[in-house]
C-alpha cells in the first residue's frame, strides 16, 4: 500500500505499508508493517536511516544510528557510512589495485594506501533511482565504466522490503557489460538499546562461522584463514562483545577491538543464519541471515563522540556495530577465495535480511 505524505523525519504514524515524504531535497521511504516496525530509507546512498522496534515490553526504539538531515550525510565528518550500501566493493582492496584477465586496474584510494567501501565516491555518496513497489523499494544506480576505477557499466539495484515478521529484506541485483568486480553490503550501524544508548559491549553476539581472517596494521587480510578456537573471535557460542576485547591480541590490536571478517560455516548457499545479536535489557535480537560467505564484524571503534546523531545524541566509542555480509575483505587479490568477479551475461544475485524480535 502507498501513500504520498508529508511527514516529520521521525513521526510518520499512518496505516501499513509505503510512504514517500522529503527528506530535505532527497526522499524518504517510509516502509511499516503491522507490528509498529518502521523503517526509513533514503535514496541518499540507499541509506537506512531509522528502524523502529519494540523491546520485549512493546516499547518502541531507533536501534540504527544516523542524522537526522541530509546534509549530515552528506558532510559527515570521517565518512562513518551510517547505514548506507556501500561498494562496489564494500570494504578494503589493498593498495588499491588488481587484476583481472590480465589488466590491472588502480582504484581510487581513501584509506591511507588502500581502497575501502568504493573510494571516494562511493555507493553511498550518490543519488539512487527509487521505484515504489507494494511493501518495498527498489533503489537502481548505474555506476559508470571507470568510475572510482572499476571497469564496466554496473547496473545494479537494492530492493529493501519489510515483512510482517519484522525481517527487513534486502535484495541486491547487478549485470556489467565489461569483466568487473562487485561486492555490495549493507552498513547499518545498530544499538538495540536504542541509538545513542553509550555502548555495545553488553550486548551478546553469536556468529556462525569457525575461522576469520587475520589482518595485518592495515586491516588488509594477510591471506590465513586462522581457526577462531581459543581466540578473541570464537563467537560460536554466543558470547557478551566485551568479554575479550581487552585481551592481548595483535588482531584486536590492528582493529583497534573487533573489525574483522568471519567466514562463514555455510550449508549451500540459500539464505543461512549468519549472526544473531542480543541485547539482554531491552530483550532485543537482531539475526543475519544471507546468501554471501562471510560478514564483517566492526564494533564501532572509530566512533569517539564527534558524531552527534539524529536525537542529539554524541556516537561515543563502540556505541553501534555493523554486521556487513560480504565477501571477504580483497578477495579481488585473493584469486583462492570465493570469487567476487562479475561478467556480462551473468547476473549478481544475493540476500541478506536483518531480522528483529525479542526474548
Ligand atoms: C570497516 C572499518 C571502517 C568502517 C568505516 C567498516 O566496515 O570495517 O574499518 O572504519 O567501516 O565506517
Amino acid at each position: 500500500m502507498l501513500s504520498l505524505v508529508t511527514c516529520a523525519l521521525l513521526t510518520c504514524n499512518t496505516a501499513v505499508g509505503v510512504e514517500v515524504s522529503d527528506f530535505d531535497s532527497i526522499k524518504l521511504y517510509t516502509l511499516k508493517n503491522q507490528n509498529e516496525m518502521v523503517v526509513d530509507i533514503t535514496n541518499y546512498g540507499a541509506t537506512i536511516t531509522s528502524i523502529r522496534v519494540p523491546d520485549r515490553a512493546g516499547n518502541i526504539a531507533d536501534v540504527a544510528l544516523g542524522y537526522r538531515s541530509v546534509e549530515s550525510y552528506i558532510n559527515a565528518i570521517d565518512r562513518p557510512y551510517f547505514g548506507s550500501v556501500v561498494g562496489r566493493y564494500g570494504n578494503r582492496i589493498a593498495k588499491g589495485s588488481f587484476i583481472l584477465d590480465n589488466n590491472k586496474y588502480t582504484l581510487a584510494t581513501n584509506d591511507g594506501q588502500n581502497h575501502l567501501h568504493g573510494g571516494k565516491m562511493g555507493f553511498d555518496k550518490v543519488v539512487w533511482k527509487a521505484e515504489v513497489l507494494e511493501d518495498s523499494v527498489k533503489f537502481s544506480y548505474l555506476a559508470r565504466d571507470g568510475e572510482e576505477g572499476y571497469p564496466g557499466n554496473l547496473a545494479l539495484s537494492v530492493t529493501y522490503s519489510l515483512t510482517d515478521d519484522n525481517e527487513i529484506v534486502m535484495h541486491y541485483e547487478a549485470t556489467t557489460d565489461k569483466p568487473t568486480v562487485v561486492n555490495v553490503t549493507n552498513h547499518t550501524y545498530f544499538n538495540l538499546s536504542g541509538e545513542g544508548a553509550t555502548t555495545i559491549n553488553d550486548h551478546v553476539l553469536h556468529i556462525n562461522a569457525s575461522k576469520f581472517t587475520p589482518v595485518d596494521a592495515g586491516l588488509i587480510p594477510t591471506g590465513e584463514l586462522r581457526d577462531v578456537a581459543e581466540t578473541p573471535f570464537d563467537f560460536r557460542t554466543p558470547k557478551e562483545i566485551g568479554r575479550d576485547l581487552d585481551a592481548h591480541d595483535t588482531q584486536l590490536k590492528y582493529g583497534l577491538g573487533y573489525d574483522h571478517n568471519w567466514v562463514l560455516d555455510r550449508i549451500d548457499d540459500a539464505v543461512e543464519l549468519a549472526a544473531m545479536l542480543y541485547e539482554p535489557n531491552s530483550g532485543r535480537v537482531l539475526e543475519v541471515l544471507t546468501t554471501e560467505p562471510a560478514l564483517q564484524f566492526y564494533g564501532g571503534n572509530f566512533l569517539d563522540g564527534r558524531l552527534v546523531g539524529k536525537s542529539g545524541k554524541a556516537y561515543q566509542h563502540r556505541s553501534g556495530l555493523c554486521l556487513e555480509t560480504q565477501h571477504s575483505p580483497d578477495s579481488p587479490n585473493r584469486p583462492e577465495w570465493p570469487s567476487t568477479v562479475l561478467r556480462p551475461g551473468e547476473k549478481y544475485n544475493t540476500t541478506t535480511v536483518y531480522r528483529f524480535g525479542v526474548k
